[in-house]
């Protein structure tokens, strides 16, 4: 999965890697999960919201929420239109349906749920949107579990939905069977694509960037928020870089980048960093996705998995029970910590994440907290 800030290439980057892989023999799907779709302008082919072969051994899709709502959601949509009804309100339409929160990032993890488990593909290759909203999508399994847990009794390990004891003389309708049966299937999909995309044997989340200030700055949020919700990072991509031959104009840019280069190198230090230049037409169609790829990874197969940071541990330290969570370019001021009930919460900048303690640590709360060389340890007891 490409992430980055918006523009930084990881369209490109993901097309180009999509069509490296397809030319090695894997048999690859890219799926675009940014609504402002552009896989198609990049592969120079017609993509769509329906999965199509577009060459030997090369699938596409762009996801569509509608799509997914019909497909996916025909009882919970029965469901929302009966209490809609019922509310006085208009019948609701997939269209209307597809437009609340949520149903963007869940139709998309679905969709990634779905073809993991067929087995068809070898690999599939995420082309998201840009950093704040893939971070909401790589953020939705755990958000929606803990909200389903709070609003439906589902046991942590039976996982079953007990209805919600609504009040006798209430009027309003009850969701069926069949209501229930889809959103515990739901609850399933997402808490398994969310180990699949957190198992760093499985999935590599791959950052893009362009050798400036603002985007260097948005790669270490990023990054740090993708390892606090425990996402496999494993490269970093440094992309359109000046050639040495800038002329007059770009030398002063030149500079620069060669400047924030060192500073990537640096701060990146445990990641593999690549390095891609701006070419001198835009890297559009197959043939250029292709000659990009080469440049990009050489020999190297782009479907391997790369050394990644560990981003939690559970250890022990002086005979002490401690939470260690990798937060390399955390600031220490806008780190937020607290228990709440069972749970360990820890927010930062506009970010949360709860998290489910392992038994050993269950009924233990955070007695301190410090920041050791970008790691937040957290002492519980
Ligand atoms: N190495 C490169 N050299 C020259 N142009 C490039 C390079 N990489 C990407 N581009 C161009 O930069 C523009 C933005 O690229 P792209 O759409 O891949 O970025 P993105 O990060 O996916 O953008 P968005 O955030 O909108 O999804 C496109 O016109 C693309 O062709
Ligand atoms: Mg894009």
């Amino acid at each position: 999965m490409f992430t980055g800030k918006g523009g930084v290439g990881k369209t490109s980057v993901a097309a180009s890697t999509a069509v490296t892989l397809a030319e090695m023999g894997y048999k690859t799907l890219i799926l675009s999960t940014d609504a402002a779709h552009s896989l198609s302008d990049a592969l120079d082919v017609s993509v769509g919201s329906v999965l199509r072969n577009i060459s030997d051994n090369l699938y596409a899709q762009e996801v569509s929420v509608i799509d997914s709502v019909n497909t996916h959601w025909e009882d919970l949509k029965e469901f929302l239109a009966g209490l809609f009804s019922f509310q006085g309100l208009d019948y609701i339409s997939s269209e209307e349906l597809a437009t609340l929160p949520g149903f963007d990032e869940a139709s998309e993890l679905l969709y990634v749920d779905e073809y993991v488990r067929s087995g068809e593909y070898d690999v599939i290759v995420m082309d998201s949107a840009p950093t704040g909203e893939s971070l909401k999508l790589l953020s939705f399994p755990e958000a929606m579990s803990w909200y389903m847990e709070k609003f439906f009794p589902i046991g942590r390990t039976t996982a079953k939905i007990v209805r919600p004891i609504v009040k006798p003389f209430t009027k309003i309708p009850l969701p069926s069977d069949k209501v229930f049966e889809s959103m515990e299937s739901l609850y399933l999909n997402l808490k398994e694509v969310r180990n699949h995309l957190t198992d760093p044997e499985m999935t590599s989340i791959r950052l893009v960037c362009t050798p400036d200030r603002m985007s260097l700055n948005e790669t270490k949020r990023a990054y740090t928020y993708l390892l606090l919700y425990g996402y496999p990072v494993d490269s970093l991509i440094v992309n359109k870089i000046f050639e040495s031959e800038t002329g007059e104009f770009f030398r002063q840019w030149r500079l620069s980048q060669d400047s924030i280069l060192k500073e990537i190198d640096q701060a990146f230090s445990s990641l593999t960093i690549s390095r891609i230049n701006l070419t001198r037409r835009e890297p559009t169609g197959m043939k250029n996705l292709a000659e990009l790829g080469k440049g990009l990874y050489g020999d190297l197969d782009p479907s391997r998995p790369l050394p990644s940071e560990t981003p939690v541990q559970y250890t022990k330290i002086n005979g002490k029970h401690v939470v260690r969570v990798r937060l390399p370019f955390a600031d220490k001021k806008r780190v937020n910590l607290y228990n709440r009930g069972g749970e360990l919460v820890i927010e930062l900048d506009n970010w949360r994440r709860v998290f489910f303690l392992p038994q050993t640590l269950s009924g233990k709360k955070p007695a301190s907290a410090e920041f050791n060389n970008g790691y937040l340890d957290i002492e519980m007891s």
